[in-house]
């Protein structure tokens, strides 16, 4: 594959490409020896990926001059936590790691945002190489520079924003994604489509329901990865315009803290918010009344549900009063107004404040 970035991230430190590509991987060599002028790279993966990709990323760095060598974590949510971190900071030690060296994260969000704040810390920053392997980490983690853990205080509590020096997508990786795991990066793409390109949303209408051609799908990334690029750049530290890219999660992050961290995929969250979003927005006379239905059907097509009632245990659990209390709590240091992200159209977003009793008063009709 030849390294040529088509979208680039502008931040205050200066702008990164983003190569999607077929392929990709086997030029991540050389585009990381553009990157850094140190030539001791750590790897850092998940045993699922390290299984299919490791060989061949630790082969292309090996031939573009770097000795390196990988953390493998357990694959999982769990992994985001500090005695992980920890362990990070040891190996990066271990290896001998400088300031003008890298890491490689080489995975999805959970490898990506924990490798991100391992490298954000570390010597008090050392380069990074995002490498994202699952659909999510393509169109959105990957990008924009936040990384985290979790902690007993909650998830994504304590991070840091570390840009990386190029993001590296091979929509190869995809054929040994899980379904599953497929459709959680759908719904975050479809989000993307739904607050920033009615033509985009069209698009994804055209292949749900069956399986995406990988040109399809390299379009998807490619599209995603772009508008989020776009949003970042010019909104790096989430000041305004990056909250559009909340839309579907005040109520999705309101169910996932109401059924328990982890028992409900985020994206599958996400897109039952977007349904309630999307109704909300019909209500308060700011959506177009065909916009529910339209990605409703969508997102089945793509294999995600649309309804609380469809989510193990949301049927009793996520009614309109423990919803909006959870956002709340969730918003309290923002003042009494949550910030809702409605739909003037497919395409187009806008944020609008509402008091969360306006909120419990209009879910009812939304879930
Ligand atoms: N930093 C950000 O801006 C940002 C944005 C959204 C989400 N996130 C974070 O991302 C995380 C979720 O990311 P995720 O959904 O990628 O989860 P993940 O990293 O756990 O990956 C999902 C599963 O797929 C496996 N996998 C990944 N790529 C694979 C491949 N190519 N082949 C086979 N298996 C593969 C992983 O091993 C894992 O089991 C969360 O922790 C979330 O907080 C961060
Ligand atoms: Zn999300």
């Amino acid at each position: 594959m030849e390294a040529k970035a088509e979208i680039f991230v502008k931040t205050a430190g200066g702008a990164y490409p983003v190569y999607v590509a077929r392929g990709a991987l086997e030029a991540l060599g050389g585009i990381a020896a553009q990157c850094v002028a140190g030539r001791t790279v750590r790897i850092v993966s998940d045993s699922n990926v390290a299984a299919h990709y490791l060989a061949g990323a630790a082969d292309s760095l090996a031939a573009a001059g770097f000795r390196q060598s990988a953390s493998v974590i357990a694959p999982g949510e769990g992994s985001k936590c500090f005695a992980a971190l920890q362990a990070l900071w040891a190996d990066f030690h271990g290896c001998g790691l400088t300031r003008r060296d890298l890491v490689v994260a080489l995975g999805g969000g959970v490898v990506g945002d924990l490798a991100g704040f391992a490298a954000a810390t570390y010597l008090r920053s050392v380069p990074i190489v995002q490498v994202p392997t699952s659909l999510l980490a393509f169109v959105d983690s990957s990008i924009g520079g936040k990384t985290a853990i979790d902690t007993p205080f909650g998830k994504n509590t304590v991070g840091a924003f570390h840009q990386p020096l190029a993001v590296v997508a091979d929509p190869l990786v995809l054929a040994t994604l899980p379904p599953r795991e497929m459709a959680q990066g759908m719904a975050e793409a479809l989000k993307t489509a739904c607050i920033l390109d009615g033509d985009h949303f069209r698009f994804m209408e055209g292949f749900a329901g069956r399986k995406p051609t990988e040109e399809e799908l390299t379009e998807t990334i490619r599209f995603s990865a772009s508008a989020k690029a776009g949003v970042v750049s010019r909104d790096e530290r989430e000041g305004g315009l990056r909250a559009i890219l909340n839309f579907g999660h005040t109520v999705g992050h309101a169910i996932e803290k109401v059924l328990g961290y982890g028992t409900v995929p985020h994206g599958e969250a996400v897109a039952v918010g977007m349904v309630a979003a999307a109704k909300i927005g019909v209500s308060l006379a700011v959506t177009p009344p065909d916009v529910p239905a339209r990605i409703e059907r969508t997102l089945r097509a793509l294999a995600l549900p649309v309804r609380v009632a469809e989510l193990p245990g949301g049927a009793g659990a996520c009614n309109a009063g423990a919803l909006a209390e959870a956002m709340l709590s969730d918003k309290k240091k923002l003042g009494a107004e949550i910030h809702f992200v409605l739909l003037e159209e497919i395409g187009r977003a806008r944020v609008v404040p509402l008091a969360p009793a306006r909120i419990a008063q209009l879910l009812p009709a939304a879930l």
